[in-house]
């Protein structure tokens, strides 16, 4: 977790050399103005703003020197009012572009407490720079502070630090290249990174799996030198109110297996273990929160390879729960591993199960790169509606349309993964596939609920930073599932 020192304050400090004043600029460019502030401006009254190439272009950023070496960095805030994730934005552009200070101090405008940890928040997640953990990359920032009058409590500004911290261990697991990250080394992070954290890992090995009759995992699995994991990892606290089992896909690489995909797909597919980073990071997020809810995450993991062990098309493979599935196509193979971690989080009878993949380029399709798409029970989606909303995050509801389970009939198992020849609504399709393992057994006993987010649009940005979202993985989700764990411990 990041050292830098987080606070908000009313405390003006003294100017000097290595700090730096983020001050908010809006107006016209003829008539350019500091928003309300509090730190002495006076050396700025007599300048041109405009002249000197501030503005009030939401994010834009120049430095202007200060009082006794002190820097004010003027930042552009746009025409409308800041809410909260507009603060969180600014916090990130200011943090991305102010690479080299000891102190940052925000002074912008804040309504409440919320708004001054969301600028903190903000500036944690824009700071984020893959590989920032090495020696040789190490940021010289001390100390980060937001000015204002509103008094923010110690455990909120840790909930912003942990938050952002997640976020951005999901960013590093899921940049790591896929020959760093696999199944088994996934795996050993786990182990030893929760060794002194209130949580419980167990992990199944493929003879373990075998045991578990986890068919999907072991399929996707067969085809690789790496062989495929399952870790569950557990968070009881004793005064847990409800319990969420969360689900998560983790193709360490996905080349499609027999059905390979051609070379431009496959570029990116290291990205395919998002989901099970996201659901690792989040229950470790919660159980730091000590959240009174109890938590059981499931990550699913294996490396989709084609070779002479791989699973074939036509295949019939057997999942946790007993029903059987023709595998058409070896490229939809996260709906695969995702039915198996979906059985077995259906057996605990939880209050609520959360699945997190990167399933379906349909899902980039339908919904571009910044809206994941959720899916599922009623219920559940109105949970994760009103977690994301909360968090700031993009998500939107799609449908999981019973009529089109007939397109996944097949004479020779009980469902089929996918329909060959057609690409009609892939991303519901998929849905409706995973709803098949949701419910305790065959016959299926009563309606669990159930969220589905297929994140493969937003997981990964493959162009400039924006907002508090980097270059490559943005670590999208996370939030919602703390703040739907928030939810369930109320
Ligand atoms: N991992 C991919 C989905 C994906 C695509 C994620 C693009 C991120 C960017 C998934 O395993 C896959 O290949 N899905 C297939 C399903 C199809 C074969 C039914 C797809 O979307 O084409
Ligand atoms: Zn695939
Ligand atoms: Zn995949």
């Amino acid at each position: 977790m990041t050292n830098i020192k987080l606070s908000v304050s009313a405390k003006i400090p003294d100017s000097k050399a290595g700090i730096v004043y983020v001050l908010g600029v809006s107006g016209r460019p003829e008539n350019l103005t500091l928003l309300p502030h509090r730190v002495d401006t006076k050396s700025l009254e007599e300048l041109d703003l405009n002249a000197l190439g501030a503005s009030s272009k939401f994010e834009s950023l120049v430095r202007v020197p200060g009082q006794n070496g002190a820097v004010f960095a003027l930042i552009g805030a746009g025409h409308e009012e800041l809410d909260e994730d507009s603060l969180r934005e600014l916090g990130a552009a200011a943090a991305r572009k102010l690479d080299g200070f000891k102190e940052i101090f925000f002074d912008l405008p804040s309504e409440d407490d919320r708004d001054a940890v969301c600028t903190l928040e903000g500036a944690l997640l824009g700071g984020y720079k893959y590989g920032s953990k090495d020696k040789g990359k190490k940021s010289k920032l001390a100390s980060i502070t937001v000015l204002s009058d509103h008094s923010v409590s110690k455990s909120t500004v840790e909930r912003s630090r942990i938050l952002a911290s997640s976020v951005n261990q999901v960013r590093e697991l899921v940049n790591t290249p896929p020959n760093v990250l696999y199944p088994q080394s996934f795996a050993k992070i786990v182990a030893d990174e929760t060794k002194d954290m209130d949580v419980s890992v167990t992990i199944l090995d493929e003879k373990a799996l075998r045991a578990g009759n986890f068919g999907g995992i072991l399929a996707v699995g067969q085809g690789s030198a790496r062989p495929p994991r399952m870790v569950k990892i557990e968070y009881s606290p004793k005064k847990a109110l409800k319990h969420l089992a969360l689900v998560g896909k983790g193709i360490t690489f996905d080349t499609g297996g027999i059905s390979i995909k051609p070379a431009a797909s496959m570029v990116g597919m290291k990205y395919d273990m998002t989901g099970a980073a996201t659901v690792y990071q989040a229950i470790l997020a919660i159980a730091a929160l000590k959240l009174p809810v109890r938590v059981t995450s499931y990550l699913c993991l294996a490396e989709n390879m084609p070779s002479g062990s791989a699973t074939r098309p036509n295949d019939v493979i057997k999942i946790r729960n007993g029903k059987t599935v023709e595998v058409l196509n070896t490229d939809a193979e996260g709906r695969l591993v995702l039915a198996d971690g979906l059985s077995a989080a259906s057996e605990l009878n939880p209050d609520l199960i959360i699945d997190v993949a990167t399933l379906t380029g349909a899902a980039r399709v339908a919904l571009g790169e910044r809206y994941s798409a959720v899916m599922g029970t009623a219920d559940a989606v109105s949970a994760v509606e009103a977690a994301a909303f909360d968090s700031g995050e993009l998500v939107w509801h799609m449908p999981l349309p019973a009529e089109m389970r007939a397109r996944l009939d097949t004479d020779v198992a009980d469902i089929a993964n996918a329909k060959i020849g057609s690409t009609a609504g892939g991303m519901l399709l998929a849905g409706v596939f995973l709803k098949e393992f949701v419910g305790s057994s065959k016959s299926g006993a009563r309606t669990q609920p159930w969220a589905h987010l297929d994140i493969a649009g937003t997981a990964n940005n493959e162009g400039a930073p924006y907002g508090y979202t980097p270059k490559g993985a943005t670590g999208v989700v996370l939030r919602t599932l703390v703040s739907v764990a928030e939810g369930m411990s109320r």
